[in-house]
């Protein structure tokens, strides 16, 4: 079984992925939160963070949003440049801002587009970048079910790589259960080797999962990592001694890393805190030091409350992330 781990912007950007590699690790790939590719292609500022980061190449996949075939084009060769083999299209996205443009979720409401996109782009990578893989992640529809099989369609006329399946609508967002009707016709159909994602929470999810569709071998994993990290590792059966320790120490070093980078402020509070809005789940009787996280004003404050959860709040055995109205 191959385990990737999910993009999620604002939340696993390089730092985190390096950490999470070094102190706990499990994932076959890290795919990257969106990069949104202009008529320059990426920007200097990402290409030296992508050129940056402290994983081997092959571990990590950038992601694009884009509609543009030349500015994905751009992207590509600035990707290749690196030596990036592996990129991966956002047709998710369900922000409001990103589908009004028609990109992520919202490139599903113009199919003839997306299908004129594909054209191009395999065109351009066949002759450019032989050895470019190009996988796609997408929702199975914008507003209806019935809009699966129409892209299925244009899924399977090209050489995707790997076609990730999150089987929700746009409206769905990330609520209610994943459509598993829908991802039936995927997974019967699809040309491109199917990746599963969706609420896979614990290791008993994944064998729910693999039980009922034993012939997918590749499953990504979102929510659900950023709250309980060693996730891949117990998929895997592999033991994690000293897991507290190991949350600990992941935890200092996307924390000091960060404050290299953004120095003191709200900003980083709050980036470290949407961490904790997952990983939270993993520790006992918390609210009260839950809350002066996300109440701090100061590096300080938020570390003097972090300090505390993982000084006095026990682990708990097999927790994870419960989904919310979030
Ligand atoms: C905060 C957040 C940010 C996300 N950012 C991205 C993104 O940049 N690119 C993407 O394809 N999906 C993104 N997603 C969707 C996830 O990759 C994944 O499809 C979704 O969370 C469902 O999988 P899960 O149930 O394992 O979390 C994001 C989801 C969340 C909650």
């Amino acid at each position: 079984m191959k385990l990737y781990f999910a993009p999620l912007d604002g939340l696993n950007g390089r730092i985190y992925r390096e950490a999470h590699a070094h102190h706990f690790g499990g994932a076959d790939l890290y795919f990257t939160p969106f990069y949104a590719p202009t008529t320059e292609g990426l920007t200097k500022k990402i290409l030296t963070d992508l050129t940056c980061d402290g994983l081997p190449l092959e571990s990590t996949v950038p992601q694009l949003l884009c509609r543009n075939p030349e500015h994905f084009m751009l992207a590509v060769a600035q990707l290749a440049n690196i030596g990036y083999t592996h990129v991966n299209l956002n047709l998710g996205c369900p922000s409001g801002t990103v589908t009004a443009k028609y990109k992520g979720s919202g490139f599903l409401v113009i199919p003839d587009e997306l299908d004129r996109f594909f054209d191009t782009v395999f065109s351009a990578l066949q002759r450019d970048f032989g050895g470019m893989e190009l996988s796609v992640k997408t929702r199975v529809g914008y507003s209806s079910e019935e809009e699966a099989p129409r892209l299925l369609a244009i899924y399977n006329r090209y050489p995707i790589g790997e076609l990730t399946v999150h089987p929700r609508l746009r409206a769905d967002i990330y609520r209610g259960k994943p459509r598993m009707k829908v991802f039936d016709l995927f997974a019967r159909e699809s040309r491109a080797p199917v990746c599963y994602n969706g609420d896979i929470f614990s290791v008993a999810d994944l064998r729910k999962f693999t039980e009922a569709y034993p012939a997918i071998s590749r499953v990504m994993i979102g929510r659900g990592a950023i709250a309980n990290p060693a996730l891949f590792l117990e998929c895997r059966g592999t033991p994690v001694p000293d897991k507290k320790a190991r949350l600990r120490a992941m935890h200092d070093e996307i924390l000091e890393e960060n404050y290299r980078r953004m120095g003191e402020g709200r900003n980083l509070v709050c980036r470290m805190a949407d961490i904790w809005n997952y990983q939270i789940y993993q520790f006992f009787d918390t609210p009260l030091a839950a809350r002066e996280l996300h109440r701090a004003k100061t590096v300080a404050e938020y570390r003097a409350a972090a300090n505390k959860i993982f000084r006095e709040a026990p682990l708990r055995e097999n927790a994870a992330f419960v989904q919310t109205l979030m």
